[in-house]
């Protein structure tokens, strides 16, 4: 069976700049997925001994993705400046380039170590001037995004994209090096059993959080009247893969651990592609309060509690903060 190419997709889905941002992406995931493999034969598993901007500690691993797509961006004619999750700043690649781009060059990395799933995520914004490149640019809401997706390096490596016409998953194939695409316009089921959360910050979660997740565990005891099923795989990149595939409800809420950050993840690496990726599949992706992608950010690495996926148990669990 002769199967779409992921540039074939982009051929009648993307405008060719677009295509061109999106196609340096891929290739470099690509190239990532190869370091992974390799694993501790590379010696690129363990701490790189340093600390981000947001003082989590670094694996090399975080390091060596954010390089590789660095380098890959700034070679794009077509992007004018990234914001990286391992970055302090903004950093300008090409002046004259229409788009910006913002990733989590490896989600999940705690995983590594323990050869477990982790993933790539990026977004997409349109550029908003020529001039000199500025943090300030960057702060538009996730619904200006062009498009967005992420790599999930699994036990096969999975593209899952939208350029804001539906979303499409694409599988590497080591043989050609290509992305082909495997399901087309992706759709997640808007009930569910199934949720994902942190249960061990259960105590600094806010009430409606605790009510919403208590009635969960009670099952067809409570009042929602049915058993749920939970997972945690500790890598958004995962949780969202399930979710898009058998439908379910993840969530890092707000807690009260460190008032200074509403939550872990953070909006423009994890929060808005995540969103994109979630809405144009039909599902829901809230603060608890109001949908991500229309929050405006005032810092690129602000955090965000994040409520997503099918769409009734999104509203049912935005219904208890409602209350
Ligand atoms: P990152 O590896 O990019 O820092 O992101 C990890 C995030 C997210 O992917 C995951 O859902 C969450 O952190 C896991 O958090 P816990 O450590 O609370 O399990
Ligand atoms: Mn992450
Ligand atoms: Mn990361």
């Amino acid at each position: 069976m002769s199967r779409t190419t992921l540039a074939a997709y982009l051929d009648a889905n993307a405008t060719a700049d677009l295509t061109a941002v999106v196609t340096r992406i891929a290739d470099c995931c690509a190239a990532i997925q190869e370091q992974l493999r390799l694993g501790d034969l590379a010696g690129v598993l363990g701490s790189a001994g340093a600390d981000n901007v947001q003082g989590e500690t670094q694996k090399k691993l975080d390091v060596i993705a954010n390089d590789m797509l660095k380098d890959a961006l700034q070679a794009c004619p077509q992007v004018r400046g990234i914001a990286s999750e391992e970055e302090d700043s903004v950093v300008a690649a090409n002046t004259a380039g229409h788009f910006l781009v913002t990733y989590d060059p490896l989600d999940g990395s705690s995983n590594i170590d323990i050869n477990s799933m982790v993933g790539t995520i990026f977004s997409i914004l349109p550029a908003q001037s020529d001039g000199e490149l500025s943090e300030a640019e960057f702060l538009q809401p996730g619904r200006k995004q062009s498009a967005a997706g992420y790599v999930l390096y699994g036990p096969s490596v999975m593209l899952v994209l939208t350029t804001g016409k539906g979303v499409s998953m694409f599988t590497f194939e080591p043989g050609s090096r290509q992305f082909l695409q495997t399901v087309s316009n992706v759709s997640i089921d808007r009930d569910t059993r199934e949720f994902a959360v942190n249960m061990s910050n259960q105590r600094f979660w806010a009430s409606p959080m605790q009510e919403y997740v208590r009635d969960l565990l009670s099952g067809s005891d409570g009042p929602r009247g049915k058993n749920f099923n939970m997972r945690w795989v500790a890598a958004m990149v995962a949780e969202v893969h399930r979710i898009i595939n058998r439908g379910g409800i993840f969530m890092y809420p707000y807690d009260n651990r460190d008032p200074s950050k509403p939550g872990k993840l953070r909006l423009m690496y994890e929060g808005n592609p995540m969103s994109m990726l979630i809405e144009q599949a039909g599902g829901k992706a809230s603060t608890a309060y109001a949908p991500i992608m229309e929050v405006t950010p005032t810092d690129i690495h602000q955090r965000v509690s994040v409520v997503m996926g099918s769409a009734d148990e999104v509203d049912t669990a935005m219904a208890y903060h409602k209350k």
